[in-house]
């Protein structure tokens, strides 16, 4: 098991009146190693939320969240980032490269923290691997405005993949692309879950996409239903 949500509950506070806003209601879920999962569901209705809580960047209301059977409560914020940065690979709507780095640069970033020089050495030739692997092995030097909205999503993709992560966690990765860069993306993804076992859950519009995860669970006032 990776990463295990016993009775999340997550509530906002509505701005105009004293009400709760409940948006996870009750939600268990364990994602084992391999495991693929789509959450489907409209607008507003949690997706992203359940996603930010599942990495931790965001804080559930109640419930218990363990990652590797370590319950996270105990880890302060440093450990966690720590915890984030080794274990867990983000994919989000928009590719957030840095502008200013070139794209072998952006795909090291979440190597940063490494201090070893020969660790940073090997970091650099998985980087160059993982461009080469989606084709940009000619292009490592050129900047993220340089590239095609699909060209810098792939790079985002294995960016995640820079530190070897367990999971990777996608909000909505292929929503801000044409249906060709779309279609690559979904292959990516999916091929690094079934041939490096690594897991995956995202969030999608697209039900090409969450077709191609082995569960499909949607999101209804609350919960989730398979
Ligand atoms: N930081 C926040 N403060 C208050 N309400 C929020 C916040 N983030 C999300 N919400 C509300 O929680 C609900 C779920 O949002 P979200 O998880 O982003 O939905 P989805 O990703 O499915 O579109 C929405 O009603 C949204 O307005
Ligand atoms: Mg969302």
């Amino acid at each position: 098991m990776i990463i295990e949500l016993e009775n999340i509950y997550k509530s906002y506070q509505n701005n105009t009146s004293s009400s709760q806003n409940k948006v996870l209601d009750n939600i268990s879920l364990k994602i084992n190693s391999g495991d693929s999962i789509a959450i489907v569901g409209p607008s507003g209705c949690g997706k992203s939320t359940l996603l930010n809580i599942l990495g931790t960047l965001d804080k559930a209301t109640s419930g218990v969240i363990k990652i590797d059977n370590d319950d996270i409560s105990k880890f302060n914020d440093k450990k966690l980032a720590e915890i984030r940065n080794q274990k867990i690979g983000f994919v989000f709507q928009l590719h957030h490269l840095l502008p200013q780095l070139n794209l072998l640069e952006n795909v090291l970033l979440p190597t940063l923290i490494l201090k070893d020089s020969k660790h940073k050495e090997a970091a650099k030739i998985r980087a160059f691997e993982l461009l080469k692997s989606i084709g940009l092995e000619y292009k490592i030097k050129q900047y993220p405005g340089q590239l095609s909205g699909g060209e810098c999503q792939r790079t985002a993709v294995v960016r995640a993949l820079i530190n070897q992560p367990e999971i990777i966690l996608a909000d909505e990765p292929t929503g801000s692309l044409d249906q060709e860069s779309a279609e690559q993306i979904g292959e990516l993804l999916s091929n690094i879950n079934k041939e490096q076992n690594v897991a995956l859950v995202l969030v999608t519009h697209s039900l090409e996409l969450a077709n191609k995860m082995k569960v499909i669970y949607k999101f209804n006032n609350g919960k989730l239903i398979k």
